[in-house]
């Protein structure tokens, strides 16, 4: 039996599933219920994530309320409909209409309020029925949608929600149409609650700080009012604070209007506010409250960041400053479980993509991505770049219309994170098409006269209907800006994808290629910067990548495991965050295309000066390339090694020097081998709430921990305790390295996760789960 099959078959592979959603994860164990004893508050939002059951493909009858549920699978959301390996699968396999059943009573607390079912994000549409009935179907993958429940729901008694969740490639809905090169997969993917609010209610704020850069800044914060058709307005009065923690910083009360436009009550007199940046990016916190005469019968609660975004005919200005932009684009998805992924592993993205690969900003390519996301990118001042959902094609007029809706909704959805500067409008890369981009940049600019538009386009010289030119050149030189406005949004990708452990030459060319169009980026300020194509590989269809369903296109694995590409953009960085020296090549590797040696051996740091040792005896002093990058602050190192192989073959020590001063030392073995395996979780402590997870690594590394990129062997995986493994098992290395995800289970103790190599021994690591709070319904 082949690899597809024997996964099909489910006798090997994943840790227990099978694919096509009939046994996808260990069953477990309802919890108890727990009495339920709401707290007072005039809105409550209930966490649905938990006792989930999940039927596989759905089938006629499978929405009604007595429908036969008893052997469906108990599943937590975020949820994927099937489960993959990390390559080479047949992307059809998620692509089917799936059913979810949660049985649930409402506390009779909320009995009197309204009722919604917000979901945050369904692959691809979702067709939503309580108890028989069916509410309706919100088609599009990445934006959430809500359903009032209020005039369905049971009260005493249990209610059955069904949703059928159609992730086929729908034409009807954006991306799809045609080709597209990444997948979607599918699933409640996404997390539900359960939202109960008095008749008139605050539907949402727009918090948005005005004049940040002066003494008269302010916050223009615009509260929209819902309320059922045909309710009177009583008198009802909004107040607003603007706070730092507790700390009231400033407060305005005004009479509210129920109006399609909302009610502007602006914050003024704020005192000293500190602003929002990359290095300290500030948040304050925005509070709503709704009252009806003396009764406070709503509230709403959001963050905010001060800072002035604005791309100029100098580059991009963040408040005030130039700032050259460097950055990656992000697919959301992940091995196994494709976007399913909980809040821990969304934001650990926006933490790598800050800290590990030290950019500045992040293209949500090619649709809003998950909000824990963003709000990580606001935490750690990584600028983002939002895009509407689309790939190439431009639909019929239906199509286009929810293209147009889904501005409306990512804008609204995001319109507070400080971190967002621009908003994507066309569909990517898609041609010319004058009313639909009208219509999108009118909308944007309607709904936020705070941020510019951009929109993707590969053509040179398109119209332009955004505030920006934004536009993917994957040609070098690369093109001159045709716009004051200019952003690059994609370069390199697809024209040189690269495998983590391809031959040397090619890892080493693809760091140059990502050097050389940032160092054209640096040579003229009417470039605001560039969005390299991309962070991290992404599985594919089989009509795009290497054939495994793989697009080889990022600068770190689908892992998030860096390649040498990833250095050049760590090494960016001010010395001040970090000092780096990163060797782009293994020392005992002889497989160069010229053979015998590396004669261009690239180290990527932001040294000013190497000294490079064989066996404690200097040989080699290098400064960076300057002649082939002279824009680039911190130039790559390049640097031929030839002779010193021919000579007596030794450890290479590299010390790094920063005005005259040694501040940075890195050896590698002369005679490399693979000494240790190690197991390395990201985090030690999880939430047991049944869906919360981290990665471990799983690598080969020589005696100085430097990883070993042609070791092999099927690494076996235990695990005891309250935890899942999300991945397969055993896990077979590639390219000496890999992941799998742990996931908590619902309940606390210590996970203990056991991993032994064929012939280096066994590691053992361990993971605390502690208790999570229960979901009340
Ligand atoms: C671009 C496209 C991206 C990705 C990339 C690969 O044309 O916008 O989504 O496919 O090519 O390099």
């Amino acid at each position: 039996m082949n690899r597809r099959n024997l996964i099909k078959a489910g006798v090997a592979g994943l840790s227990g599933l099978l694919v096509r959603g009939r046994k996808l994860e260990a069953q477990e164990a309802a919890p108890p219920a727990t009495p339920s004893k709401l707290p007072s508050s005039p809105r409550h939002v209930l966490s649905l994530n938990r006792n989930w059951l999940y039927g596989g493909k759905s089938v006629a009858g499978s929405t009604r309320p007595d429908f036969d549920d008893s052997g469906f699978q108990r599943v937590t959301i975020p949820h994927s409909n099937s489960l993959f390996p990390w390559h080479s699968f047949d992307e059809k396999d998620f692509q089917f209409v799936s059913i979810y059943r949660r049985h649930f009573r409402v506390p009779p607390e909320l009995r009197g309020r309204r009722i919604f079912l917000d979901f945050a994000g369904v692959m691809t549409a979702a067709t939503v029925t309580l108890n028989g009935e069916k509410l309706g179907e919100y088609r599009g993958g990445y934006t959430p949608f809500s359903f009032e429940l209020t005039a369905h729901l049971k009260w005493g008694a249990s209610n059955v929600l069904a949703v059928e969740a159609d992730s086929t490639e729908r034409p009807d809905i954006p991306p799809f149409g045609q080709n597209i090169d990444y997948l979607t997969f599918g699933g409640i993917y996404r997390e539900v609650s359960l939202r109960a609010v008095p008749d008139v209610y605050l539907e949402n704020v727009f918090a948005k700080p005005v004049d940040t850069q002066s003494d008269s800044h302010r916050v223009d914060v615009r509260c929209y009012i819902a309320r059922p058709s045909g309710a009177g307005a009583g008198a009802l009065r909004l107040k607003v604070e603007l706070r730092d923690g507790q700390k009231v910083l400033s407060s305005a009360s005004q009479e509210a209007q129920i109006a399609e436009e909302g009610t502007l009550v602006p914050l003024t007199n704020l005192g000293d506010i500190e602003l929002w940046d990359l290095e300290h990016p500030k948040l304050y916190s925005v509070t709503a409250q709704l009252y009806d005469g003396a009764k406070l019968i709503d509230e709403y609660a959001t963050r905010i960041g001060f800072r002035e975004a604005r791309f100029t005919s100098d580059g991009f200005r963040l408040n005030g400053k130039t700032v050259k932009l460097r950055g990656l684009n992000r697919h959301q998805t992940f091995p196994y479980v494709g976007a399913a992924m909980p809040a821990r592993a969304q934001r650990r993205d926006a933490l790598v993509l800050k800290k590990e690969l030290k950019c500045n900003i992040v293209r949500t390519s090619h649709y809003p991505q998950s909000t824990h996301f963003l709000e990580a990118c606001d935490e750690v001042g990584l600028l983002v770049f939002e895009e509407i959902p689309g790939w190439q094609h431009i639909g019929n007029q239906a199509w286009q219309d929810l293209a147009v809706r889904n501005v409306g909704e990512m804008i609204r959805r995001d319109w507070n994170h400080p971190s967002i500067v621009l908003w994507g409008v066309r569909i990517n890369e898609s041609p010319d098409n004058h009313d639909f981009y009208t219509r999108t940049n009118a909308v944007a600019h309607q709904l936020d006269d705070s941020r510019q538009t951009g929109g993707v386009r590969y053509l040179v010289n398109s119209e332009l209907l955004e505030d920006v030119y934004s536009r993917n050149d994957f040609g070098f030189p690369l093109q001159p800006p045709n716009h004051p406005l200019y952003l690059n949004t994609e370069f390199v990708g697809h024209t040189f994808p690269t495998k983590r452990y391809d031959n040397v030459d090619r890892a080493m060319e693809h760091v140059w290629r990502h050097a050389r169009v940032h160092d054209q980026l640096a040579s003229d300020k009417q470039y605001a910067g560039g969005i390299g194509w991309c962070a991290f590989d992404y599985n594919t269809h089989f009509n795009f990548g290497s054939g495994d369903r793989i697009c080889y296109h990022g600068v770190s694995d689908i892992f998030r495991i860096p390649k040498p590409a990833a250095f050049f953009y760590k090494s960016q960085c001010d010395p001040k965050e970090e000092i780096l020296l990163e060797p782009c090549f293994n020392w005992s590797q002889g497989d160069e295309s010229q053979g015998g040696g590396i004669r261009k051996a690239t180290i990527c740091s932001n040294c000013d000066h190497l000294k490079i040792y064989e066996k404690d005896r200097l040989k080699i002093e290098v400064d960076p390339d300057r002649a082939t990058y002279p824009h680039l602050r911190y130039a790559p190192f390049v640097v031929n090694l030839l002779n010193l192989r021919l000579e007596d073959w030794g450890d290479l020590r590299i010390d790094g020097y920063i005005n005259g001063e040694k501040v940075i030392s890195k050896t590698l073995p002369g005679d490399d081998k693979d000494d240790q395996l190690r197991v390395e979780p990201d985090d030690l402590e999880l939430d047991g709430d049944g869906i919360d997870c981290t990665r471990v690594v799983l690598k080969v590394t020589n005696s100085e921990g430097g990883w070993r990129p042609f070791s092999s062997g099927a690494v076996s995986l235990k695990i005891e305790g309250p935890g899942e493994i999300i991945g397969e098992n055993p896990f077979s290395l590639s390219g000496g390295a890999g992941a799998v995800w742990i996931k908590a289970r619902q309940s606390p103790g210590t996970i203990r996760l056991h991993a032994r190599h064929p012939y280096l021994g066994a590691k053992v690591v361990e993971i605390r789960v502690k208790a999570a709070r229960p979901e009340v319904i």
